[in-house]
């Protein structure tokens, strides 16, 4: 007959095993950092203020990176660890706002602003996430439509105002011109009838 820890030793290692595992796995987790965007493209028109909006989660501080590649390179728009001063680079000087979620803001968007905004997540070499937000930037804003829009519909009723005021020039003219020619017709015969009497 066995003693009864004999059973529960050879239970106990397999068990202890399992928890080392688990905890490895959970740390090995948390090392990983996790990104979320909620919104992967953007259509902004010039002079709007836009928010390229992400969140991330990981176990420590991170260094968040903002780039923006378009058809002219690559260009660095922010680095910066929450909590701290964000070192904004000269292109993007008072243009740029920074979250703490990673989520920076660029005021009054203009045409030279569309592309392709990155981040990258780093929380240390070899644990980084990285995601990509599209920018497009249209240049006519809606105001402007509305403007060209009230343009020609003012533009349109000065016309027809204009039409009408010639119509009734012209049949103003038309009459004129009738009852000269018949005040002329009567003068001629007038005319007629005195040289009749002379002869
Ligand atoms: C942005 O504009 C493109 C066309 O230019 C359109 O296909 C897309 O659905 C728009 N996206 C949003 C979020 O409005
Ligand atoms: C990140 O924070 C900003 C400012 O508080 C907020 O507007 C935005 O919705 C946040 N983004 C996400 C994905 O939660
Ligand atoms: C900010 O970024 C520039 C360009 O990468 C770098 O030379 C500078 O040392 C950085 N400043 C800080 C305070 O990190």
């Amino acid at each position: 007959m066995r003693p009864p820890w004999c059973g529960r030793r050879t239970r106990g290692i397999p068990l202890g095993l399992l928890a080392l595992w688990v905890a490895a796995a959970r740390c090995l987790q948390s090392q990983g950092v996790s990104l979320y965007i909620p919104q992967s493209a953007i259509n902004a028109t010039v002079q709007e203020d836009i928010l390229l909006s992400v969140e991330y989660s990981c176990h420590g501080v991170p260094t968040i990176e903002w780039k923006y590649t378009s058809n002219w390179g690559v260009q660095r728009i922010v680095e910066w660890k929450p909590g701290t001063p964000a070192n904004v680079s000269h292109s993007h000087r008072d243009r740029v706002c920074t979250f703490d979620n990673g989520s920076i803001q660029l005021f009054s968007v203009g045409v030279r602003d569309a592309g392709c905004y990155v981040i990258t997540v780093t929380e240390h070499p070899g644990s980084s996430q990285f995601g990509t937000i599209v920018l497009r930037v249209s240049e006519i804003r809606y105001e402007d439509l509305h403007f060209v829009a009230v343009f020609f519909a003012l533009l349109a009723a000065v016309a027809v105002v204009l039409i009408s005021l010639m119509w009734v020039c012209n049949q103003c003219a038309y009459k004129l011109q009738r009852k000269r020619r018949f005040k002329l017709k009567e003068s001629t015969t007038e005319d007629i009838e005195m040289k009749d009497v002379q002869c």
